[in-house]
């Protein structure tokens, strides 16, 4: 399974992938809006690229891993699970702090919604993003989810919850802004 859009490329991760997953996730401003392990250790990606093995296995989603289509370079990590409501799915995405403010999380979440959507049939995708990270919530409303509740979210140290906002789509409104393009 590989997705390609005009500069990225998106494929399940391999263990050939983590050292350059650990490169990456490994630094503060990754983990600090995220549930990404800090200290972040070889372990932890290998972990995360077996749940993504087992995902995809199972269900037909899950982890990617982004490169560059030119220069084939690792930067960032994007997945597609199912919440648990039937034909439900929530996404999340973390990129490397230098390529932050071209358009790369935006295009890579495009891709993984078009293939939930198209592919999976999904009925809803939906995705988590801390109040206090309005670069995340830009790019869930550049790509349209447009439905957006309040909710608390999980603090990254296990112990309380901060607040947040879950942004959501429907395939209805998916084919909308393609026929809109
Ligand atoms: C959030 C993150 C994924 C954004 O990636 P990116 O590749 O820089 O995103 P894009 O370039 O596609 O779009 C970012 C948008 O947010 C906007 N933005 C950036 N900082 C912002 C801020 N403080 N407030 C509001 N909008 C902001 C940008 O201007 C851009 O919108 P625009 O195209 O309308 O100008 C990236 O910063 C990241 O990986 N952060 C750490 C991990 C993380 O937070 N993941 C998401 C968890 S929910």
């Amino acid at each position: 399974m590989k997705l390609e859009s005009s500069r990225l490329l998106l494929k399940p991760p391999s263990t050939e992938d983590a050292d350059s997953i650990v490169a990456v996730a490994s630094d503060w401003r990754v983990a600090e809006t995220t549930l990404v392990p800090h200290p972040y250790a070889a372990s932890d990606a290998l972990t995360w690229i077996r749940n993504a093995r087992d995902s995809w296995n199972e269900f037909g989603m899950g982890g990617f891993a982004i490169f560059t289509r030119h220069g084939q370079a690792f930067i960032g990590a994007i997945g597609l699970r199912p919440t648990g409501i039937p034909d439900h799915a929530s996404t999340g995405y973390w990129f490397c702090p230098s390529v932050w403010g071209r358009g790369f999380a935006t295009e890579a979440l495009r891709e993984v919604i078009r293939y939930g959507f198209d592919a999976c049939k999904l009925a809803r995708i939906e995705a988590n993003h801390l109040i206090a990270n309005p670069a995340s919530g830009r790019v869930m409303e550049k790509v349209g989810m447009g439905h957006a509740i309040h909710v608390d979210l999980p603090e990254r140290d296990g112990h309380g919850l901060v607040p947040g906002i879950t942004r959501y789509i429907y395939p209805a409104e998916w084919e909308a802004l393609k026929t809109a393009a």
